[in-house]
């Protein structure tokens, strides 16, 4: 078994993330692209929440109108640069919880050290909606997902905006059960572990820390 990828192929993701891409886009276009892109990535995360209906009256008629069912959502930020993409599924659904978990990647091994760690108590009964921009080696968003499923998460999903395809592997290898969703796959990564074309660093871009 390996994880689902879905590609959101539309083409106002595909218009921005070209945007994103570029060199010369500064931080404060970069933040409003990806929390734009966000919203359609989660949309596409969120196709699957179960509606029953209620009872409405409409200006013309009564009708039984589709509502959502209800199953409680969590948004988990993968720090820093997750949220950037927070921030837009928020915009979604206003009332989600969120937890954050703080995690970088050590320049040297590429290996994800934690730094933070703060969920829901309830974890294990919402719908898990994992965010990072970049799926790159994978180690970070394999930890993160690690964490959630320590936590007792078993429904989850992982929204990222660009993956490569050797993060997808090993994510698929770590994590069958959780479907990816991303905006584009990439080439390759480089020697330093980095997307390639890719973005850059999507953390130091959204806060111009570099
Ligand atoms: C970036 C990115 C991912 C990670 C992806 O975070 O936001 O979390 O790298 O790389 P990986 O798939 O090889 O683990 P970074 O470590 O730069 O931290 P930041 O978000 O705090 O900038
Ligand atoms: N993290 C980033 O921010 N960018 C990459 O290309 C790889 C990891």
């Amino acid at each position: 078994m390996s994880s689902k990828v879905t590609i959101v192929d539309h083409p106002l993701v595909q218009h921005k993330l070209t945007l994103m891409r570029s060199v010369d886009t500064p931080s404060t276009q970069f933040r409003q692209m990806l929390r734009e892109i966000s919203l359609l990535l989660g949309f596409e995360a969120l196709k699957s929440l179960e509606l029953t209906t209620k009872t409405i009256q409409t200006p013309l008629a009564e009708m039984e109108a589709p509502v959502l069912k209800g199953k409680k959502l969590v948004f988990v930020s993968i720090l820093r640069a997750g949220n950037g993409l927070l921030d837009g599924m928020l915009d979604l659904v206003p009332s989600a919880r969120v937890g954050h978990i703080g995690l970088y990647r050590d320049p040297e091994t590429l290996e994800a050290v934690q730094y933070y760690l703060k969920l829901p108590d309830d974890v294990g009964n919402r719908k898990v909606v994992a965010v990072d921009p970049m799926l790159a080696t994978a180690n970070s968003s394999i930890a993160a997902i690690g964490r959630l499923k320590e936590a007792g998460a078993t429904d989850i999903v992982f929204v990222c905006l660009l993956a490569a395809p050797e993060g997808i592997d090993a994510f698929s290898r770590a994590h069958p059960d959780v479907p990816i969703i991303t905006a584009a796959i990439d080439s390759h990564l480089n020697d330093h572990g980095y997307i390639v074309p890719g973005l850059g660093d999507a953390g130091d871009r959204l806060y111009g820390t570099k």
